[in-house]
């Protein structure tokens, strides 16, 4: 099978293209990245000789024509990800996450390919801290961030595009994400490695938000497992049932790197911040029979946070960048 992955020098990406290299040896992988300050060609340096690599942007109808003409199925990652940015500059966001699915859809469309779309629990915009309810695929999106408007945006192109020209594609949205190989602009690296180059963690208000979070081997299978059995034109929702406030994750980051509770900052909040993210995952689990492996949050943690000490060269050079950014944000 010939994969086309887009976004695979990314955190969730460069995951799963590993992961395939390691488990689906048959499969032929190609990687289309434009290497953003997000990407690196260092996430895929242990299977360099085991996939074709092409620096290039999913707007780039020409290139991407010519590379979808060769793939059997179609991945989609690349995106702008991060919420902060998209408050300071969206533009990139409606290139990347709007035009450039269009760019794809038009693509698959011509060469009749199958495709996955990953987005994101973003799209159903926030739930309350004490409403028992939970994300399903019948929440109606209501998104609150340039980033999660311009995810919404694609996942209704997706749709569009399934119905109007048959095109055969799948969709997936998930929680947060953690692992390795993820930027340090994110929540759970940043802190980690503020903890190892001596600065205080940073969090947004009083921490009371609450996200659901999911390892990344656990996202990329059942990614994985929707290209097996999916329903085309079907929409899964990816969670592990992992819900937590931030300060929680701040303060269990700190206890397994020997700081005291309270070595933490609070600082400016995020406009528009989205209060609660929770992910009903049932119709994957009892259609399609995934089930998370990572079912323990803190193990997972720690195993994060040992691969970001054992690894700083990975991480060390976008540091001082980042921490620039947030500091004209005040945060
Ligand atoms: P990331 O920012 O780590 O990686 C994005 C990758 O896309 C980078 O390698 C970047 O270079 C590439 N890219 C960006 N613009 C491009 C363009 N125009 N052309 C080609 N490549 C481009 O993001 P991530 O966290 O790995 O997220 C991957 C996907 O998963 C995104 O679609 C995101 O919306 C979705 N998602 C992420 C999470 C999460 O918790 N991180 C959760 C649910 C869904
Ligand atoms: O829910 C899925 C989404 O998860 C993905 O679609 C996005 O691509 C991904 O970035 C992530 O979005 P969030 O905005 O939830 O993730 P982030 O890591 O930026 O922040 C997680 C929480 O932590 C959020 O409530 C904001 C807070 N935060 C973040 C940073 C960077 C802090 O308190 N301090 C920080 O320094």
């Amino acid at each position: 099978m010939r994969i086309l992955v887009t976004g695979g020098a990314g955190f969730i990406g460069s995951n799963f293209v590993s992961a395939m290299a390691r488990d689906r040896p048959d499969a032929v992988l190609t990687v289309l990245d434009s290497l953003t300050y997000a990407g690196s060609r260092a996430s895929l340096s242990a299977i360099d000789g085991s996939i074709d690599f092409v620096e290039g942007d999913i707007v780039d109808a020409r290139l991407v024509n010519r590379l979808v003409s060769d793939a059997d199925v179609v991945v989609h990652f690349a995106a702008e990800s991060h919420n902060d940015n998209s408050l300071v500059d969206p533009l990139p966001f409606l290139q990347t996450n709007i035009v450039g699915t269009y760019t794809l859809l038009q693509a698959v469309r011509h060469h009749d390919v199958r495709y996955h779309h990953v987005s994101t629990d973003e799209v159903y915009g926030d739930l309350e801290l004490d409403d028992p309810a939970k994300f399903t695929e019948l929440t109606p999106y209501n998104p609150s961030s340039p980033y999660s408007s311009t995810k919404a945006a694609s996942d209704m192109l997706v749709r569009a595009w399934v119905r109007s020209f048959g095109v055969r594609a799948t969709l997936s949205n998930c929680s947060n994400n953690y692992g390795p190989y993820q930027h340090v602009e994110k929540f759970i690296p940043r802190q980690i490695t503020n903890i190892l180059t001596g600065v205080r963690p940073k969090l947004y208000g009083a921490g009371k938000n609450v996200r659901d979070w999911i390892h990344v081997e656990d996202h990329n299978a059942a990614v994985w497992r929707i290209l097996e059995a999916g329903e085309i034109g079907r929409t899964y929702l990816i969670g592990a049932d992992g819900e937590l406030d931030n300060l929680s994750v701040v303060r269990m980051i700190l206890e397994l790197m020997d700081k005291a509770p309270d070595d933490f900052d609070h600082v400016a909040d995020r406009a528009g911040h989205d209060l609660r993210y929770a992910i009903d995952s049932s119709t994957l689990r009892n259609e399609l029979g995934w089930q998370p492996r990572y079912n323990d949050f803190r193990s997972g943690l720690q195993a994060t946070i040992n691969w970001y000490r054992d690894n700083p060269t990975w991480w060390a050079n976008d540091k001082d960048a980042v921490e620039l950014r947030y500091q004209v944000q005040g945060a």
